[in-house]
């Protein structure tokens, strides 16, 4: 039944192409010119807001189209760039949280690998202005974290991410006090064991939240990002329940949405969604995809 969440979902869109050794002859990427991996979208005002990693995952970079469809020629603002002993800058994402902007992101510096950081506007109506410089997020917690997201639910917001504490990545939950600050206790949501999520190593990664009729859903990628089945799958649950336990979650059995060999697309992860002009459609999928000749 939760298959249906798909048809609430235009699935569209769209391709942020990783890197393909035999591809990059014939792929032309629809919507934009750069290469990079881990596309997020925000509509801010009357506009789209894609945020990516350039120059070697070292600049956080946002692009500003009024067309989801063309990021082509729009206009750019390099929000960050990373010091020069830092590597990794991943996954960044766009989040209105208390009616200001955060972008939060992960990046490896000299002593710590992957910590995630965030970012805020100093005009939350103009993403293209100036950003503050990064707050490590979970100073504390002191293991390696990447592709931070935000869920809300029970008008309360949770901080769920990717981290290989286990060692195995898979994906926490925390409370969030603030758009920067996350509380405890910090759950270990879910962790990768079926066959479709184990494709050259078991991997949960790349949370984001949509919600419909009283439903919070992720929608998570599993499996290796350069294995060709890396796939996208599902939990939700109901408002009311608290996210904290795992055994309020459902899942869905197996991918959710995944490689297509017949059209020679593969690699059919890290999504994030956004929202059609005029909010007529809730959830339009921004995903990243590799197609092979
Ligand atoms: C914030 O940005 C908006 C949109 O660009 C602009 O109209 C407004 O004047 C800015 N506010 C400040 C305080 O700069
Ligand atoms: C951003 O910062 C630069 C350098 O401090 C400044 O010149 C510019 O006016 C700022 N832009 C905005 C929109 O505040
Ligand atoms: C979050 O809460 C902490 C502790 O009260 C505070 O220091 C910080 O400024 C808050 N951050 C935001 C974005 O409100
Ligand atoms: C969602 O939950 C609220 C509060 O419990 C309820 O009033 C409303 O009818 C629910 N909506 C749907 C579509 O189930």
């Amino acid at each position: 039944m939760n298959r249906l969440l798909i048809f609430y979902s235009i699935c569209i869109f769209i391709c942020i192409l990783i890197s393909t050794a035999v591809s990059q002859l014939t792929f032309t990427n629809p919507i934009i010119d750069t290469l990079s991996a881990d596309p997020c979208v925000l509509r801010v005002g009357d506009n789209y807001y894609l945020t990516i990693s350039e120059k070697g995952e070292t600049e956080l970079t946002i692009y500003k189209s009024p067309i989801l469809t063309s990021f082509r020629n729009a206009e750019s603002k390099v929000a960050f760039v990373i010091p020069p002993e830092s590597r990794d800058m991943w996954a960044s994402e766009m989040h209105e949280v208390d009616g200001e902007l955060y972008i939060y992101f992960t990046m490896s510096t000299n002593g710590d690998n992957h910590r995630m950081y965030v970012l805020k506007a100093e005009n939350a109506s103009n993403p293209m202005g100036n950003w503050s410089l990064p707050l490590r997020l979970l100073p504390d917690w002191d293991f390696a974290a990447i592709d931070g997201t935000i869920m809300r639910h029970n008008r309360q917001k949770y901080f769920v991410w990717t981290s290989g504490r286990i060692g195995t990545l898979a994906i926490y939950i925390a409370p969030m006090v603030n758009a920067t600050l996350i509380a405890r206790p910090i759950v270990l949501l879910r962790q990768p064991t079926q066959e479709w999520e184990c494709g050259d190593g078991c991997v949960n990664e790349g949370p984001f939240f949509i919600y419909n009729r009283n439903v919070s859903y992720m929608i998570f990628s599993g499996s290796s990002t350069w294995d060709p089945g890396y796939a996208l799958s599902q939990m939700s649950i109901e408002s009311g329940k608290d996210p904290l336990d795992p055994l309020n979650w459902d899942s869905v059995e197996g991918p959710l949405f995944w490689r297509n060999d017949e059209e020679d697309v593969y690699n059919t992860g890290h999504a994030a969604f956004t929202v059609s002009p005029g909010n007529f459609y809730d959830n339009i999928i921004i995903m990243q995809v590799i197609e092979r000749f």
